[in-house]
């Protein structure tokens, strides 16, 4: 099967089509046929070593899948082959991955595999992320029109939110109709002095976004961090990392197909060109998501 790999970390150019082995499901995973994909900051983290989790290379990136199960393993009650699924598993960049089955989530007929190969990490960090919004809390979504910040502002307002974003001023139109209340320039104001106090940070930026969020933290908020920042001695201060759950991605689902969710597409490519799909990540300025179809697989 086709997989892209890499020898070395780097730029876009050190990922390579290659031929690997089909991967066996072992008991309680499943083979899942990969018809689309998407492209998260984390790819080209460690891609390029940014970010050093998984050793030395060669590996395989890619943590969203939608696809067609192909075959089970043992012990796997909850899926069939022809079943249509998507969910959040490593190395999802290939024809054919191997996934637990805890990881996935039935397709619906009601979500194309464009949609639900956007959603996966993006809609879940942001969903365990705010699953203790109450109504009324004022919610700051830092990166708000990126992949995981348009699904957290949504999700937050759906859970009856008042939510502030930040963004450029050219994304603000946009993100006022997925339902912020106030919008942000951050490149021409300072948000530490255009913001009220605020129940909830969500810092998608990192660094120095930490201590700056306390400034608008109320006494007993919480600033929750999926980047990385300058705040980890504040008691209101809390580490985020997603984790795959596809009962989860269940909810997430129903709120899409039920028109509560939408998902940011912001191009559909190939994995043919996924050096391409990663300087644009790279780049900082993607408006939700980058969709990768698998070689010449029609959605
Ligand atoms: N810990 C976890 O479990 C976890 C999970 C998922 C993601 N993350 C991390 O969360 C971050 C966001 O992920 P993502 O997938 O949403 O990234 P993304 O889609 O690449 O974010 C792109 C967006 O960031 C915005 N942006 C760039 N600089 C900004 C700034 N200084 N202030 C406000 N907005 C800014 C841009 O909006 P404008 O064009 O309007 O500037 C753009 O739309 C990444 O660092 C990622 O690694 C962590």
């Amino acid at each position: 099967m086709k997989t892209v790999s890499q020898r070395t970390v780097g730029g876009p150019d050190v990922l390579r089509t290659v031929e690997t082995e089909m991967p066996q499901p072992a008991a309680g995973e499943v083979l899942v046929r990969v018809v689309a994909t998407s492209i998260n900051a984390a790819d080209w983290k460690l891609r390029s070593g940014v970010v050093d989790r998984l050793g030395p290379p060669p590996f395989t990136l890619g943590l969203d899948v939608s696809g067609v199960v192909a075959e089970v393993g043992p012990e796997v009650s909850e899926f069939r082959p022809h079943d249509a699924v998507f969910g959040m598993v490593f190395g999802a960049n290939a024809e054919y991955v191997v996934a637990p089955v805890t990881a996935l989530a039935p397709k619906s007929p009601g979500l194309d595999h464009t949609n639900a190969a956007a959603l996966p990490t993006a809609a879940l960090t942001a969903w365990q992320a705010l699953t203790d919004v109450r109504p009324g809390d004022r919610v700051l979504v830092h990166a708000a029109a990126g992949g995981v910040g348009h699904l957290a502002v949504q999700l937050a307002k759906a859970r009856g939110a008042y939510v502030i974003g930040t963004a450029r001023t050219i994304n603000h139109e946009h993100l006022r109709r997925l339902g912020s209340d106030e919008v942000i320039d951050y490149t021409t104001t300072d948000f530490t002095t255009a913001v009220a106090p605020v129940d909830i940070v969500l810092d998608l930026v990192g660094g120095e976004y930490g201590a700056r969020s306390l400034r608008v933290l109320k006494p007993d908020g919480r600033l929750i961090d999926a980047q990385g920042n300058n705040a980890a001695d504040d008691p209101r201060y809390r580490r985020h990392y997603v984790r795959p759950s596809g009962a989860d991605l269940r909810e997430i689902a129903t709120m899409v197909t039920a028109g509560r969710l939408s998902v940011d597409i912001d191009r559909v490519m190939s994995l043919a060109d996924i050096a391409e799909a990663h300087r644009l990540s790279e780049s900082g300025r993607v408006r939700g998501k980058i969709v990768l179809t698998a070689w010449n697989t029609p959605t």
